[in-house]
């Protein structure tokens, strides 16, 4: 009798083990010892033998990502409280009359500040057409947002003739995955008049998609029992998908990856003063609260 259970009770490891396999789509272990040996720098991960990828390969897929990316907002704690942050900073930055969401996704923070000021302009400069499709959508309700689809570093910044100088720029989770990052961040300063405020929230330290899989499954299981746990988790599977996409361009330095000095030492060097700096996100970004100081082009 006692055979018997040991014996079901390995086919139903095994048929778990496999189940959990297919719907997160990754072999956690295999993922996380890859991570924890590449964070350890005891080994690459385009080691000899893994057939090498070009640049434009190791990039997300944002449109991939689109259509699941709002899961984060409704399943993801530690999404949620950012955007509790960032809703906590905003009597900081007064009343500002024109605001830019660069990198803005699906719209979760342009939404916020839409509604917190609903007599001010928000352009929400997003170049994927899937997140822009998703913002729109989400923020139909709103008619203070302007959507401006192209790469940050194909728009042009506000001058004389154009668009007003921003009050307040907020840039999520995007700076990392944007060429030149340094010379990003002084555009993301020229957008700004000076005194102007910046939110600015950017992943730096490895994406370690086993370490997130874990924590959200635990929480989830918790709230929502193991069933809709994993019907979530087959809903979410491009979150999986690209966060590794991300991982591998973070390994390739396609995206950056930064310390808390490495970015405060960059906003600084691109002309703002840092009003408040933490790490964010579990330990995996660095959230800054910056203003633009006056230079001599201002
Ligand atoms: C992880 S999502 C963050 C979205 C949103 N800010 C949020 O936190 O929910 C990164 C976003 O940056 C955008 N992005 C990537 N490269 C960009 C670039 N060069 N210029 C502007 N946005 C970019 C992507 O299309 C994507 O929507």
């Amino acid at each position: 009798m006692r055979g018997r259970s040991a014996v079901t009770c390995k086919l139903g490891g095994g048929i778990v083990a496999r189940l959990w396999r297919t719907i997160t789509g990754a072999k956690a272990q295999e993922q996380y010892d890859m991570v924890s040996q590449v964070q350890s720098k005891a080994i690459s991960p385009f080691a000899a033998g893994v057939p090498a990828k070009s640049k434009t390969d190791l990039k997300a897929d944002w449109n991939a990502y689109a259509a699941s990316y709002d899961l984060l907002s409704l399943y993801n704690p530690a999404y949620q409280d950012l955007l509790l942050e960032f809703k906590n900073i905003l009597p900081q930055v007064g009343q500002p009359e024109v605001i830019y969401d660069v990198g803005g996704g699906t719209g979760n923070y342009s939404q916020i500040v839409a509604k917190a000021f609903p007599k001010s302009a928000v352009y929400l400069i997003e170049p994927d057409d899937g997140m822009r499709h998703m913002a729109k959508e989400k923020l139909s309700g709103l008619d203070n947002v302007v959507y401006i689809d192209r790469p940050f570093q194909e728009f042009e910044a506000p001058g004389e003739d154009g668009p007003r100088k921003a009050d307040f720029v907020i840039c999520a989770h995007a700076l990392y995955a944007m060429p030149d990052p340094h010379d990003r961040l002084a555009e993301l300063r020229g957008l700004l008049r000076p005194g102007g405020m910046m939110f600015l929230l950017d992943l730096g330290r490895p994406m370690d998609v086993a370490d997130w899989r874990a924590y959200l499954f635990a929480h989830l299981r918790k709230k929502v029992g193991l069933a809709k746990a994993l019907h979530i988790f087959w809903q979410g599977r491009q979150i999986a998908k690209q966060n590794k996409a991300i991982f591998k361009a973070q390994q390739d330095n396609t995206y950056w990856t930064h310390s808390e000095t490495e970015i405060a030492s960059a906003v600084e060097q691109a002309g703002f003063e840092i009003l408040s700096q933490k790490t964010a996100y579990r330990g995996y970004s660095d959230l800054l609260l910056c203003r633009a100081v006056p230079l001599r082009k201002d």
